[in-house]
């Protein structure tokens, strides 16, 4: 298994290298062809003062659709083999399947490593082609060299301002005193002015107020996580190295070295989470990805709480534009309404809640990665997930000075 990754980083890497050397020939150019013919060998000569518009468009219907090739399997049910059926939520029957979801037992990831990425890079990007550039995902993608330590980045609104104190708490004094001059950049999604000003005052971070304005309106609702992938993408783009931490999270040591070369080495690295993809998702997602919930129906979800991602042109292409462009378009990742399918209870099915960010990123990396997915994850031994502990930490810290 061992063996197998490394000759297959070799190959990555030499297959990069050559990638780097021959774009470095094309940097001045912008060909945005990618989002409809991605195979497309040869490119177009754009002037290099050309503007980015975006030339896709959602006509699904007439592409290969693998959601509605499910949904008329499941309604031929004559054909001989082996089927599995599934309980499936009411949000099924926006797609007429009212009672049951019956998927072949052969419903598997077929393909090969670069026919599966060719998958994942087809997903309709919506409506985000006009903010790709901006944010370092238009077809352009430029080298540049990533810090061997990552960007610490978290967020938090007033409800959570109390746990977001415990982390800091944590992070000043597990995880700074071994990296000294490590960034930490914190970004406000709705703290009240007192909170503010006291966090900026002790939390030894970067304070940034998050541009709502700047993106469609849906990423105002908190509870469509969409925020996420949008923070990450833009200190990744800044900084090519990153680490988001939901506050959450409390690390037991302070060497994380082994843990950030992991990450340089696989390029994105996960916490695992419980069953299961297809169970936490709402076929509205797989619809728009055209996506075969069956494929997804037995497997374990990631948890989106805590991730590593180091930039590179496959992170970028395969990973975060589909992530992100799907957090960018209301119909992927939030729809109206989703924001009250967040709650699941642990039992088999399909399409009984949504996980928003957690979900889309738990497609991109089965997809991807599948029998291997244990390459997304990450070791565990290095931190705890600790939901609503929370700490009076800048208060302490203040009268700590008034002495
Ligand atoms: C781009 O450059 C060309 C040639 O230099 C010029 O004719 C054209 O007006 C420019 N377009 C824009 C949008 O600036
Ligand atoms: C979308 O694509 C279809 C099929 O290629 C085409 O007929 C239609 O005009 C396109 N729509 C837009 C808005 O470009
Ligand atoms: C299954 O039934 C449908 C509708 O009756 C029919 O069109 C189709 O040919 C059948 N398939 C097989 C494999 O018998
Ligand atoms: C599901 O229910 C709708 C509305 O009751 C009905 O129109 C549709 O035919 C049903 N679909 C199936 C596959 O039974
Ligand atoms: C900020 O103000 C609100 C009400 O004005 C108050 O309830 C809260 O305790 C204050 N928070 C801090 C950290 O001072």
């Amino acid at each position: 298994m061992k063996e197998r990754n490394q000759k297959y980083f070799i190959a990555l890497f030499v297959f990069s290298a050559l990638a780097m050397i021959l774009y470095g020939l094309h940097i001045n150019r912008q060909d945005i062809t990618i989002f409809t013919s991605p195979e497309k060998k040869s490119e177009p000569n754009f002037p290099t003062n050309y503007t980015f518009t975006p030339v896709f468009n959602l006509s699904i219907e007439n592409e290969e659709d693998e959601f509605t090739a499910a949904m008329i399997r499941h309604r031929e049910k004559n054909r001989t083999g082996q089927m599995k059926t599934y309980v499936v939520s009411d949000s099924y029957s926006k797609f007429q399947v009212n009672d049951s979801l019956s998927c072949w037992e052969d419903s598997k990831f077929k393909g090969t490593f670069d026919a599966n990425c060719n998958v994942v890079k087809k997903y309709p990007i919506g409506d985000s082609g006009p903010y790709l550039q901006e944010l370092g995902l238009a077809r352009d993608f430029v080298e540049f060299l990533n810090p061997r330590i990552p960007v610490i980045v978290t967020a938090a609104s007033s409800n959570h301002f109390m746990e977001v104190q415990a982390q800091m708490q944590n992070l000043h004094s597990v995880v700074f005193p071994k990296y000294k001059n490590v960034k930490f950049i914190f970004y406000d999604i709705g703290l009240r002015e007192n909170e503010t000003e006291m966090l900026k005052k002790h939390c030894r971070c970067e304070y940034r107020l998050f541009p709502f304005d700047k993106y469609p309106e849906h990423l105002k609702i908190l509870k469509g996580y969409t925020f996420k992938p949008l923070i990450a993408q833009i200190v990744l783009n800044e900084y090519g190295f990153v680490m988001w931490m939901d506050a959450s999270v409390r690390f037991r040591t302070g060497d994380l070295d082994s843990l950030f070369e992991l990450a340089m080495k696989d390029g994105v690295k996960i916490i695992s989470g419980g069953l299961g993809v297809g169970y936490r998702t709402d076929p509205v997602t797989f619809k728009f990805l055209r996506e075969d919930p069956c494929l997804f129906a037995d497997k374990n979800e990631i948890q989106a709480t805590f991730i590593l991602i180091h930039r590179s042109r496959f992170v970028i292409e395969t990973i975060m534009r589909p992530w992100v462009s799907c957090a960018l378009t209301s119909g992927c990742m939030y729809f109206p309404g989703s924001q009250d399918r967040i709650s699941c209870v642990n039992q088999k099915g399909l399409g009984f809640c949504h996980r928003f960010d957690q979900s889309i990123m738990s497609i991109i990396l089965w997809r991807l990665y599948h029998a291997d997915f244990g390459r997304a994850l990450m070791p565990e031994r290095f931190f705890d997930v600790q939901r609503d502990q929370t700490a009076r930490y800048f208060e302490s810290l203040e009268k700590k000075t008034n002495l």
